[in-house]
């Protein structure tokens, strides 16, 4: 019995040694699987303990049970030394650099072509001046079309067909006059007049507008971008230089524009813009070698012969051979639409503009299907 309890005692002193010698994790892990691991010093002891009369077993184990816990407590402790230098080492040190670039470990996402284009389209207005506002999408009638002259019996709400809310499915509160989701951004037009309340007014106001429409070029939500300027003395040569300038930022720097009389009951005179094709430059032709890489352009009439030395041209898909696209509408705002927004018609005038986004992101990046937009397939989203 005392042979084992003098190895016992051993035992402990070799480990406060070796413990307090202990330099890193390491060596420390290795120390507890030295003397406490199953194979360990502690465990060979034991063992003689079989061949020890019953009396003496307890005296043993009890001698036993401290150096264990002695042991235990020295790599604890030598542990809870080494955590500390550690940290102790970190503050003393050069401090954390926070603008180190963080690492990439998943591949980041990008925006949505249209995220990207509406972003594309604001950020051009806001280097003209132009802030950017947004109006509900749940909006009132009075909103969408009264306050932009048109009454409810007035033909021109036939050109957008409307999704109206039940006011039965809204909560309590009160109403005026129907609610509907907006067809266009239009009536942010008015709710911003009527916020800043004077002029100069110069916003623009993205957003997502719905009707009941839905084939190849129309989906039932879209999206567009309104503008709205409006001061003493506004022209339509401010309209005509701004939708220009806006053109070459958007589609490049060559880019015509082209305004044609057209009719919106909130503007007067009214114009529907077209911009010289941004596929085929404004020729209405591709060169054949471009066109027969895409297939969709090559329609059945083709400019020119068959034969002949040079390969003829083919008619551009794009602008369907003439050379321009319509983008937008705009026009000088009706005296009545400025009244409704509270601004004085006879001192102040304005033009504004509408656009879809779905179809400016058509037309520069060159995408023939809207529903493309909405189907979220990464073999289409990716390539932006
Ligand atoms: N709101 C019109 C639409 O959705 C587009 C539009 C045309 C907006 C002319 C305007 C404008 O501001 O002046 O069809």
């Amino acid at each position: 019995m005392a042979d084992l309890i003098g190895q016992l005692q051993s035992l402990a002193a070799t480990a406060r040694g070796a413990v307090a010698g202990a330099a890193d994790e390491r060596a420390i892990e290795e120390l507890r699987v030295r003397f406490l691991g199953k194979k360990g010093e502690l465990s060979a002891v034991l063992r003689g303990m079989g061949a020890l009369p019953a009396g003496e077993r307890p005296r043993v184990g009890e001698v036993a049970n401290r150096v264990r816990d002695e042991v235990e407590a020295l790599l604890g402790a030598a542990r809870a030394r080494l955590e500390e230098r550690k940290l102790e080492a970190e503050l003393a040190g050069p401090p954390i650099d926070v603008t180190l670039p963080g690492r990439r470990l998943v591949p980041r996402g990008h925006r949505h072509p249209l995220t990207r284009a509406a972003d594309e389209i604001t950020a051009i207005f806001s280097r003209l001046g132009y802030e950017v506002a947004s109006g509900p999408e749940i909006e009132l009638d009075w909103y969408n079309f009264e306050a932009l002259n048109i009454p409810a019996d007035h033909p021109a709400r036939d050109m957008q067909d409307t999704f109206y809310v039940e006011e039965g499915t809204l909560g309590p509160g009160p109403r005026r006059g129907g609610v509907l989701l907006r067809t266009h951004t239009s009536p942010v037009q008015i709710r911003t007049m009527k916020r800043l309340g004077k002029p100069p007014v110069r916003v623009v106001c993205p957003g997502r507008v719905y009707r009941s429409d839905y084939d190849q070029t129309h989906s039932p939500m879209f999206h567009q971008v309104e503008g709205l300027c409006v001061d003493e003395g506004i022209t339509f040569a401010d309209l005509k230089g701004t939708l220009a300038a806006f053109a070459r930022a958007f589609f490049g720097p060559a880019t015509r524009t082209r305004f044609r009389p057209s009719y919106f009951p909130f503007t007067e005179p009214s114009a529907e813009v077209d911009v010289s094709c941004s596929i085929c430059g404004g020729k209405g032709t591709l060169p054949r070698v471009r066109a027969q890489g895409r297939p969709d352009e090559a329609g059945p009439e083709r400019a020119g012969g068959s034969g002949g030395l040079h390969p003829p041209d083919v008619r551009c898909g794009t602008c369907k051979g003439t050379g321009w696209l319509e983008v937008l509408g705009a026009g000088m705002v009706h005296p009545r639409v400025l009244e409704n927004g509270g601004i004085d018609p006879a001192r102040c005038t304005g033009f504004a503009f509408g656009m879809g986004v779905e179809r400016m992101a058509m037309l520069k990046y060159g995408i023939d299907d809207l529903r493309l937009f909405f189907e979220n397939d990464l073999r289409f989203l990716e390539q932006f």
